[in-house]
């Protein structure tokens, strides 16, 4: 017998089967052959939330939480965030390589070419209230392109599948910036593609017609940075979504956008809104050891601190600290949630409380700080986290469509409802 098997001893019948092992993992299929009846449907796992299963094979991201390494097609984060792009990166994470200058060059102009909306989508944004949230306006602007591309259901066709990457990774910003510049009524800047993405984006937010408008580099390298942290992160809520509508072989468009829905969510892309709003709360270094003692006795979590996946420094967190003082350097307006971030930090890391249990900051702890030093208002940050997410989302829709071993999503489930009954008409009810 080889010993990369699993054996399963059944002790309602006692039968033994060996189950094969690749990869420590046993496919869930494998066990459907236990049964006690021939009959039986067989067995399943029963794993809400997909705590401990593994939905498809993945060269895109590797993620060690224990030793908090995060690292894109091989390459460590650190290594990305010093010395690359967000354009470089996104092209990484979705052709598996870095480009060579050539590709760079093809791949960053047809992504600024693709800045510019489909002037229905302008049209569109007219029809918004003017309190919308710009990430509802994301949701359904990035959804309505389906019907200007139908093409775009060709998912097969790895040309189509580049041109609507194009489109998205570009038409991004844009829409960002529009439902921004909505929300405060003042008319939409449209892109200048001879801009870099970051400074374009920026651009687009900020400009008030002047002639001589020049985007601080320092906010867009910090910006750029973000971007790059925030690309991918293997299979997260919303990405599993992203795989799951698109495993219905539905356009990019239609499954990118049930991929922001669920990256809206506050569990997922708000941590960071909560993780503001608990240092404006706290207020004051002096309320800090108070504020602990909270949440020691369960009261209140430590927003920013703690993640499913790393038991260490979130190694994003580390970069991100490190951008708010460049921030600060160029906006004068250095935040006093920043000193309060820095002390609760030093306080957590060396409580028992924290230690004990792994507790160290994510990457939302410092990046709302950042963006409110940017001036963004609240409700940008899940957009802000939409836009680079966009690249991972659809690297891992790429590498789904090409899977030989997916299908259509389609879990199993334990019905635990009523047993088979008759209809009662409602005058007998
Ligand atoms: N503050 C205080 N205590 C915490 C925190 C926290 N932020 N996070 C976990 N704990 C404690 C729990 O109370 C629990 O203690 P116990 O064993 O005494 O009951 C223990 O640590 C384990 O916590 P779980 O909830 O089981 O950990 P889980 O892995 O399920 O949760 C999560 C991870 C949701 C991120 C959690 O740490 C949390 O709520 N953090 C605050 C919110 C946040 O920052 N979210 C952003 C995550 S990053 C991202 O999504 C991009």
């Amino acid at each position: 017998m080889s010993n990369n098997t699993l054996s399963i001893t059944d002790n309602r019948t006692g039968k033994n089967y060996d189950v094969p092992i690749e990869h420590d993992t046993i496919r869930a299929s494998d066990l459907r052959q236990i049964k006690v009846k021939s009959d039986d449907f067989g067995m399943m796992t029963y794993d809400p939330a997909y705590m401990n299963t593994a939905s498809c094979k993945s060269e895109i991201t590797y993620i060690d939480g224990d030793l908090g390494i995060l690292e894109y097609r091989g390459y460590p984060i650190e290594q990305l965030a010093e010395k690359s792009t967000f354009l470089e990166v996104a092209y990484l994470l979705i052709h598996g390589e870095l480009p060579n200058q050539e590709q760079s060059d093809y791949w960053v102009q047809r992504i600024m070419r693709h800045t510019y909306v489909h002037q229905t989508l302008t049209r569109l944004m007219e029809v918004f209230r003017y309190d919308s949230h710009p990430m509802s306006i994301l949701i359904s602007c990035v959804a309505i392109q389906s019907t200007f591309y139908p093409e775009a259901r060709n998912v097969d066709d790895p040309k189509v599948r580049e041109k609507q990457i194009w489109r998205i990774i570009g038409r991004l910003p844009t829409i960002a910036a529009f439902a921004y510049r909505h929300r405060i009524g003042r008319p939409y800047n449209y892109p200048d593609s001879t801009l870099d993405y970051a400074s374009n984006f920026l651009y687009m937010l900020d400009n008030m017609g002047e002639r001589n408008y020049e985007v601080d580099p320092i906010m867009a390298k910090a910006l750029d940075i973000l971007f790059i942290l925030h690309a991918d992160h293997e299979q997260n809520c919303s990405t599993s979504v992203m795989r799951s509508i698109g495993s219905s072989r539905v356009d990019p468009f239609t499954a990118l956008s049930g991929a922001a829905g669920a990256l809206y969510g506050p569990l997922h892309g708000g941590a960071n809104e909560q993780a503001l709003l608990m240092l404006r709360q706290i207020g004051s270094v002096a309320n800090i050891p108070t504020y602990i003692e909270r949440v020691k006795k369960g009261e209140l979590r430590l927003m920013g601190f703690g993640h499913r996946v790393y038991k260490n420094y979130d190694p994003r967190a580390k970069i991100i600290k490190k951008i708010a003082y460049d921030v600060f350097n160029v906006t004068k307006k250095r935040s006093h949630l920043i000193d309060i971030a820095v002390e609760l930090e030093q306080i957590a890391l060396n409580d028992p409380y924290f230690v004990e249990r792994k507790l160290y900051p994510n990457v939302d702890f410092y990046s709302g700080i950042i963006y409110q030093a940017m001036g963004f208002p609240i409700d940008m940050y899940p957009v802000l986290f939409a836009i680079p997410r966009a690249a991972g989302w659809l690297a891992q829709w790429a590498e789904m469509v090409q899977d030989k071993d997916q299908k259509i999503a389609r879990p199993r489930q334990i019905y635990l409802g009523a047993p088979r009954r008759d209809y009662v008409t409602i005058a007998e009810r």
